[in-house]
């Protein structure tokens, strides 16, 4: 029975769902799970239920409610702790959320192409002037997202090494004191650098925000720095994962490469559907504040409730071959990104800069191999976010 599996799990493949899910996807809709302390929540396998909860306001998205579910130890450092956007529900999230909505259109995204292809090539250029083989994941992968998100909110570059490892501590940090740890600076790093612009303004995103919101009284640092710490983490995280395990991921399946290489227009449907198979962000949070009754069971108040996307985006019910990676299926309502008020902000800019980095990197680099016995490749535990630890690779 479903009862007895343990949620989360590591991959046995990177672009799989872990095997110990398989009970999962047999109970869908909806099973219990055991977390790391013995608590049994809901997990959530169905796209139609997900769909349908993701969007219901009984499910609450407050981190600092007790019943708020852990799914390892160090989340514990990451409750109980105001989390702007994520961690908070209407109507507080919608004026976060309005107040950014404006530089994540489509258009503005658009604009932002062509400094998205720059950076690509520059840093395409450094690799190969350097020879024929690179690891992937520090040499590219990262740094893209990670100059773009400093460039739209004016954070500056140099500091990429200090805010890149406290992410990484914050997110895989191994006990909960490091996440408290790694909170404490970034908060600290936002708050001095809010301190300093608002002394000598620059022309970034946080600079616009400065101006418009926190000296009109419209919010405070302390929020002004909350939403920083959130965008200047999942702005390069979560995309820099998808670089590096989507390119693990086209190598792993020539044939798909091929055809994509021969016709390079296929790239939005190409990161689609990347998208959906390898749903790196596979376990969405909620607590529920009053009885909910969907897909034959009825969640109760003060349920956890955990969405796994890898699962649900391999729903058959939605997905023809759900485990095949097609780029001529209609991959766009996969719900890697997330559905309802929380769903990705960011996803126009991830978008760009997926069909930039992958698109750019295959054409220019045609001979793109794995340098290193593809089994041994290391990749992310299952207790974070999905991708790749490091990939060496050649041409
Ligand atoms: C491919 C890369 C990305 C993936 C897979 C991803 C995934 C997600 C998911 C699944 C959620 C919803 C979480 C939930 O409902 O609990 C989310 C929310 C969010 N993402 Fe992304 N994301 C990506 C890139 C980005 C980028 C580039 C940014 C840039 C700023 C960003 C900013 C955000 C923010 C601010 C939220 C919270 C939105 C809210 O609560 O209203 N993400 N993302």
């Amino acid at each position: 029975m479903s009862e007895t599996v343990a949620f989360p799990q590591d991959r046995t493949c990177p672009y799989h769902p872990p095997t110990a899910y398989e009970p999962l996807r047999a109970g869908r809709p909806l099973s219990r799970v055991t977390l790391f302390d013995g608590r049994s929540v809901w997990v959530v396998t169905g796209h139609a239920e997900a769909r349908a909860l993701l969007s219901d306001p009984r499910l609450s998205s407050d981190r600092l409610n007790s019943d708020f579910p852990a799914p390892t130890e160090r989340f514990k450092g990451l409750t109980g702790r105001r989390t702007a956007l994520l961690g908070v529900d209407d109507p507080e999230h919608n004026t976060q959320r309005r107040m950014l909505i404006p530089s994540f259109t489509l258009k503005r995204t658009a604009a932002l192409r062509p400094a998205i292809q720059q950076t690509v090539d520059r840093l395409i250029d450094e690799m190969t002037a350097t020879g024929s083989q690179a690891e992937l994941v520090g040499a590219f992968a990262l740094p893209v997202p990670s100059m773009v998100i400093c460039a739209l909110l004016g954070v500056p570059y140099e500091d990429h090494e200090f805010f890149e490892g406290q992410s990484r501590r914050l997110l895989r940090g191994p006990g909960v004191a490091d996440v408290e740890e790694a909170r404490r600076q970034l908060d600290g790093y936002l708050t001095d650098l809010i301190a300093r612009k608002r002394a000598a303004p620059g022309d970034g995103l946080l600079d616009e925000l400065i101006a418009r919101r926190l000296e009109t009284g419209e919010t405070d640092v302390e929020e002004l720095v909350a939403l920083a710490v959130i965008l200047l983490v999942a702005g390069h995280e979560t995309t820099a994962n998808m670089i590096s395990l989507g390119t693990f991921t086209l190598l792993r399946h020539p044939g798909q490469l091929a055809e994509l290489r021969a016709d390079p227009s296929l790239i939005s449907e190409a990161v689609e559907e990347l998208m959906r198979f390898l749903s790196i962000a596979d376990g969405m949070l909620r607590v529920a504040t009053e009885d909910i009754e969907v897909g034959g069971v009825t969640i109760g108040p003060g349920d956890g409730v955990i969405f796994s996307t890898s699962v649900i985006n391999r729903d058959e019910a939605v997905f023809d071959q759900p485990d095949d990676l097609d780029w001529h299926r209609p991959a766009r309502h996969h719900l890697a990104f997330g559905f309802g008020i929380h769903q990705c902000l960011g996803q126009n800019l991830a978008r760009a800069e997926m069909e930039i980095a992958l698109g750019t990197l295959f054409r220019r680099l045609p001979g793109l191999r794995l340098a290193a016995d593809p089994d041994r490749i290391p990749f992310k535990p299952g207790d974070t976010i999905q991708g790749m630890i490091e990939l060496p690779v050649a041409w």
